[in-house]
């Protein structure tokens, strides 16, 4: 009988075809958590999917040279074959192009709309593009993007927004009557000092600067703000405000979303936000998880280690790779991976004691007694320690899984494998083997070994999924010693239990040869990446590059020749939030008076520089032909301060 439910999501991820390591980790540690849920007996519903939606990706297809649609059609099938391969057992994956997403996004903005919680006006603020996020003046940091720490620019329009000021109240109550809402307790800081006590402002939630995204049904120029889009997925996919699904009732509120720790304000602050205002239950938890970085950096600027999960996983295999990301880490504080720290923690855990633990045990059964273990037993003092350790294991594990710290619940495991390797050289079966009169003794000790294996097969197996079952294929353990309950009892396995050895679950690696090889590997890589940027000094830029450059559309207010410099025109362009002066040497090809009042195209975020003694912010685009230039002009009705892209 089921124990009731347990829903648990993954943030959806933006489509891109260099998902690394570190990606997986938030997948891998929800699919460890749904597979004990279900272990336990839980009714699972484990989500995750595809954010697909925004300015940066209708930019990059159009890099691509494809519509926004196809772009994320191709890019999503690998992101579904990584956690394929990852061996995430997802029971449901929603993109937010899927049409009955769409559908309830739209009412539920509408829904939110007519009670007022929305309400149209004009954006003035900053906004970062790669991130989709607008910020206050307050959360810059150095005036940049506290997210990625790029540049942020003005930004001036008709928009929604939603009464998040509403609301503070409300989250402030939720955050102190509820201190596990937000885990681990120190994020739940961050939000208080970052966010809530410098007072929250309405969050604009539509863009009508682009149009990859969901239109507001009546006001289409508008698209919704993918925030909005992305975080109501976990209500969507469940069916709410759609006939696709229909377990909205069953499984919402959700028992946590695990998310990244830099996306914990949208989901502990505007997401219970806008489901307060939709009057819908709040999630019971989100735990935002510490990152994965590089001794030195960020993941994404990999240069010495291999990151990719699908390299990695095809060297070391899957489960190693992911017993190593969440026995490695603590779940809720970064951590820094490195290929050298992967290996030695699959050779010393793995390899030497739960590999050389199952190999030996199977291998002396075989040896011994041909497979199958005698009936006739005998006991000793030295068996208390073991099987009492193992049988006290299970509550153990349980309490470590339910506070999300995997690594803990690991270790316990790990402190029951090692007891056990200490057992075998404590009672010395090759020694009993010896004399015909130890035989009964001997099954004993064997006996007692493929149940340690068997306890911590069951407790492993939502970390090692395939592993635990060969190892189980080895031990001759039937399903029905296999399940929750049965990790925790001993003395299930058959008395006449029999074992069949295969080769080794988790081979050794050679250390120093393997980092050679990756060094060599990773060399390699970077010459290709060094080659790649040749080529882009040939002409070729990336999106990234690309999306450096503000461009934005000014009007020009007044126009002046500078002294004693033929060239040279001074202008006043009014950019919607400030004026600025630009030096362009256009005087050739226009007077003054010619461009007053006009829209051009204007480079926003160039370094100022000092031309003729006068200061030139910004710069405009100009066509030249041949020897004339013409200024970019561009129509009449467009707000100043609007961005091209
Ligand atoms: N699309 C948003 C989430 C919307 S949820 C309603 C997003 N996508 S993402 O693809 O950029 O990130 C997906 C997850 O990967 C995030 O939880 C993020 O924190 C996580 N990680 C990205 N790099 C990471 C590490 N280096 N280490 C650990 N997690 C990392 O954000």
């Amino acid at each position: 009988m089921s124990k009731g439910t347990f829903y648990i999501t993954t943030p959806i991820y933006y489509p891109s075809d260099k998902l690394h390591i570190g990606h997986t980790y938030c997948t891998v540690a929800s699919d460890a958590m749904a597979r004990y849920k279900r272990m336990q007996g839980y009714d699972v519903m484990f989500l995750t999917g595809t954010d697909e939606h925004g300015q940066k990706i209708e930019v990059s297809a159009a890099k691509a040279g494809m519509e926004p649609q196809q772009f994320v059609d191709h890019i999503v099938g690998g992101i579904l074959d990584l956690w394929k391969l990852m061996n995430i057992s997802n029971d449901r994956f929603i993109r937010t192009t899927d049409d009955y997403h769409i559908e309830a996004i739209q009412k539920i903005f509408k829904k939110l709309y007519d009670k007022g919680d929305i309400y149209k006006s004009v954006y003035r603020g900053k906004y970062c593009t790669p991130c989709e996020a607008f910020w206050t003046d307050s959360q810059l940091a150095d005036g940049k993007c506290p997210d990625c720490g790029r540049e942020v620019y003005e930004a001036e329009e008709e928009a929604y927004f939603f009464r998040l000021s509403a609301y503070a109240d409300k989250i402030m109550e939720l955050f102190t009557k509820h201190p596990d809402f937000l885990e681990p307790a120190s994020r739940m800081n961050e939000m208080i000092n970052n966010f809530l006590k410098p007072g929250l402002e309405d969050l604009c939630v539509s863009r009508t600067s682009f149009k990859w995204g969901i239109p507001v049904t009546f006001d289409p120029k508008h698209v919704v703000y993918v925030w909005v889009d992305a975080l109501s997925n976990y209500i969507t996919a469940l069916g709410y405000m759609n006939e696709k699904y229909r377990d909205f009732g069953k499984y919402w509120p959700a028992d946590v979303h695990f998310v990244g720790k830099e996306i914990t304000r949208f989901h502990s602050i505007i997401w219970p936000a806008l489901l307060m205002a939709l009057e819908l239950p709040l999630p019971k938890k989100v735990y935002g998880h510490g990152w994965l970085l590089l001794e030195g950096g960020k993941m994404s600027k990999s240069k010495g280690n291999v990151v990719d999960p699908v390299v990695l996983a095809g060297r070391y295999g899957v489960d190693a790779l992911r017993y190593f990301l969440l026995r490695e880490f603590p779940f809720g504080t970064d951590g820094v991976f490195s290929n050298e720290a992967l290996i030695v923690r699959i050779n010393s855990d793995l390899a030497n004691d739960l590999g050389n633990l199952v190999s030996r045990t199977v291998a002396m059964a075989e040896k011994y007694f041909g497979g199958v273990l005698p009936q006739v037993r005998k006991s000793d003092a030295l068996d208390e320690e073991l099987i009492n350790l193992a049988t006290a294991l299970r509550p153990l594990y349980e309490q470590y899984m339910e506070t999300y710290a995997f690594q803990s619940a690991l270790i316990e495991v790990f402190k029951v494998i090692s007891r056990a390797n200490k057992y075998i050289d404590e009672t010395a079966p090759w020694v009993l083997a010896r004399d015909e009169a130890n035989l009964p003794r001997l099954a004993s000790v064997l006996y007692n070994l493929l149940e340690t294996i068997r306890i911590a097969s069951i407790l492993l197996s939502p970390f090692m999924p395939d592993s635990c079952e060969k190892i189980r294929n080895q031990i001759g353990a039937k399903p029905d010693s296999l399940t929750w309950d049965a990790a925790g009892k001993f003395g299930l396995l058959p008395a006449a239990v029999s074992v069949s050895r295969s080769e080794a679950i988790f081979p050794r690696i050679d250390l120093k040869k393997e980092l050679e090889a990756l060094e060599k590997e990773a060399s390699v890589k970077n010459e290709n990446e060094a080659a790649a940027q040749e080529k882009s000094i040939a002409g070729i830029i990336t999106i990234d590059d690309f999306m450096k450059t503000d461009l934005r559309v000014g009007r020009i207010l007044a126009c002046e020749p500078v002294k004693k410099a033929d060239k040279l025109l001074c202008i006043q362009v009014d950019f919607g939030s400030e004026t600025r002066q630009i030096v362009s040497g256009i005087a050739k090809w226009y007077a003054p008076d010619d461009l007053i009042g006009k829209n051009i195209a204007a480079v926003f975020n160039l370094q100022p520089a000092v031309i003729r003694g006068i200061e030139s912010c910004g710069m405009l685009l100009a066509v030249s032909d041949g020897d004339r230039a013409r200024v970019i002009i561009i129509d009449d009705d467009i707000r100043p301060g609007s961005s091209i892209s």
